[in-house]
C-alpha cells in the first residue's frame, strides 16, 4: 500500500540523454520503494528520437504525458545529425516548446566545489573551496522567444531580446526566496551599461528588493560576473540573471567541478516541474557507457525535495553521491589521478546502493 501516488514523464532524449537518464531512474525507483511512494513511470520520446521516430521534436502524445505528470524528467536533446533541420524541427525546438507549455520561469541551476573533486577542477582548490552558487536562470524569455525573429529580405538574420516588468518582477522573486533560505546574498547579473532590457532588469530588482530588507544585492555586469566565476566564486551566493546570460554563465560555473556531468537543474513555477541536468547530449562521448550521471542523478535530489517534499530522501541521495566520490569511485571526466575507473552504469549503481543503504539506515533508526 502506497500512501502516496504520482506520475513522473520521462524523456531521456538524444545521445548520453538515455545512458544518463536511466541512472536517475535506477535512483527514483528506489526512492520510491523506500519511502513508500508510488512513482508511476511513463516514458516518451523527444528531440532528435522523436523527429526519428514521428516526425516531431515534441510528439502530442508526449506533451500531453508531460502536462498531466507531477513532475518530468529529461535527458538531453540535440546532436550533429539534426543540425541541418529547419528551426522548428531541430531536438532544441521540442525542449524550448516543452519549457514554454510547462510553463516553468525560473531554472535553478546550483553549482558547487566538491572538495573530493579538487584535482578535477581546473581552479585552485584555495580559490575555488568553499564556493556553493545558485543560478536562477529566467527560462522563458529574452533572446529565446522574442519576437520578431527571423530574416529580413536583404538576408539578415534577426532576434529580439525582449523583456516585461512581471517577466523580471516573477524570477526575482524567486531570486529573493531562494537568497533567503541560503545566505541572503543576491547578485543581479545584466549588461545594464548597455541594454535597455537590463536598465529596465535593474530597476525592477531593485523594486523588489525592498520587499527582501534581509537580503543584500548587488548587480554586477555580465562580462564582469564571467571573471568572477572564475577568480572569486567564493564571492557568491545566489546569481539571478536573464535566459542567455544564464545559460552560458551556469556552463562556466561548472568549472569548480571540471564537468558539466555533475550540474542539476530544476525548472520551477509554472504548471509542472521540470528537471534536467545542465549539460547537452555530449555526442562526443555519446553511447559509450562512459557520461557522468551524477547531473542526472542530483537532479532527481531536487526533484524529491521541492516537488515531493521527500526531504530525507533528498539529503540521502545527496550524501549517497558524496560517499562514492569519498570512495574513490569516478567517470573518466573527473578522473585526474588514480581514482578507481567507472562507467555511467556502474555509477549509477554504486550511487543506488549508497542510497538503498542509507534510507534503509534511517527507517530502521526510527522505528526503534
Ligand atoms: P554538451 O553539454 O553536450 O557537451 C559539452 C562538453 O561536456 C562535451 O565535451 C561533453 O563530452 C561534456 N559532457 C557533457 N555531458 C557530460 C556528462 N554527463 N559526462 C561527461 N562529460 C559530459 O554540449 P555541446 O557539445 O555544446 O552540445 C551537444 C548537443 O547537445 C547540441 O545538439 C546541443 O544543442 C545539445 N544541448 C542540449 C541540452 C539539453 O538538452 N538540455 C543542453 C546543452 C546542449
Ligand atoms: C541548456 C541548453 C538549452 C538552452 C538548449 C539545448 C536549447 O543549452 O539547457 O542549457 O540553451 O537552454
Ligand atoms: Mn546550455
Amino acid at each position: 500500500m502506497h500512501s502516496r501516488s504520482f506520475n513522473l514523464a520521462i524523456v531521456a532524449g538524444d545521445g548520453v540523454g538515455p545512458e544518463v537518464t536511466a541512472q536517475a531512474v535506477r535512483v527514483l525507483r528506489t526512492a520510491g520503494e523506500l519511502s513508500g511512494v508510488e512513482f508511476n513511470i511513463h516514458e516518451r520520446v523527444i528531440g532528435g528520437a522523436a523527429v526519428r521516430a514521428f516526425g516531431d521534436p515534441l510528439p502530442e502524445d508526449t506533451l500531453r504525458t508531460c502536462l498531466h505528470a507531477d513532475a518530468v524528467l529529461l535527458g538531453a536533446v540535440g546532436g550533429p545529425d539534426f543540425d541541418s533541420l529547419p528551426a522548428n524541427k531541430r531536438p532544441e525546438a521540442g525542449l524550448l516548446r516543452l519549457r514554454k507549455e510547462l510553463g516553468g520561469f525560473a531554472n535553478i541551476r546550483p553549482a558547487k566545489f566538491y572538495p573530493q573533486l579538487a584535482s578535477a577542477s581546473p581552479l585552485r582548490a584555495e580559490l575555488a573551496k568553499g564556493a556553493d552558487i545558485v543560478i536562477v536562470r529566467e527560462l522563458l524569455g529574452g533572446l529565446y522567444f522574442g519576437e520578431p525573429r527571423g530574416k529580413d529580405a536583404s538576408g539578415a538574420a534577426f532576434n529580439t531580446m525582449r523583456y516585461s516588468e512581471p517577466e523580471v518582477e516573477r524570477i526575482a522573486r524567486i531570486a529573493f526566496e531562494t537568497a533567503r533560505g541560503r545566505r541572503k546574498k543576491l547578485t543581479s547579473v545584466d549588461k545594464a551599461n548597455v541594454l535597455e532590457t537590463s536598465r529596465l532588469w535593474r530597476e525592477v530588482v531593485v523594486r523588489v528588493a525592498k520587499d527582501y530588507p534581509d537580503v543584500a544585492l548587488d548587480h554586477v555586469y555580465v562580462d564582469a560576473c564571467a571573471m568572477y566565476l572564475c577568480t572569486q566564486p567564493a564571492r557568491f551566493d545566489v546569481i539571478v540573471t536573464e535566459n542567455l546570460f544564464g545559460d552560458i554563465l551556469s556552463d562556466e560555473a561548472a568549472a569548480l567541478t571540471g564537468t558539466l556531468g555533475m550540474q542539476p537543474s530544476s525548472t520551477i513555477g509554472g504548471a509542472v516541474d521540470l528537471y534536467e541536468p545542465v549539460h547537452g547530449s555530449a555526442p562526443d562521448i555519446a553511447g559509450k557507457d562512459i557520461a557522468n550521471p551524477l547531473g542526472a542523478v542530483a537532479s532527481v535530489a531536487m526533484m524529491l525535495r521541492h516537488t515531493f517534499k521527500l526531504e530525507q530522501a533528498a539529503v540521502e541521495l545527496e550524501n549517497s553521491i558524496n560517499a562514492v566520490l569519498d570512495g574513490g569511485y569516478r567517470t573518466t571526466d573527473i578522473r585526474r589521478g588514480n581514482e578507481k575507473l567507472v562507467g555511467t552504469a556502474a555509477m549509477g549503481e554504486l550511487v543506488d546502493h549508497a542510497f538503498a543503504d542509507r534510507m534503509h539506515h534511517y527507517a530502521a533508526y526510527h522505528a526503534v
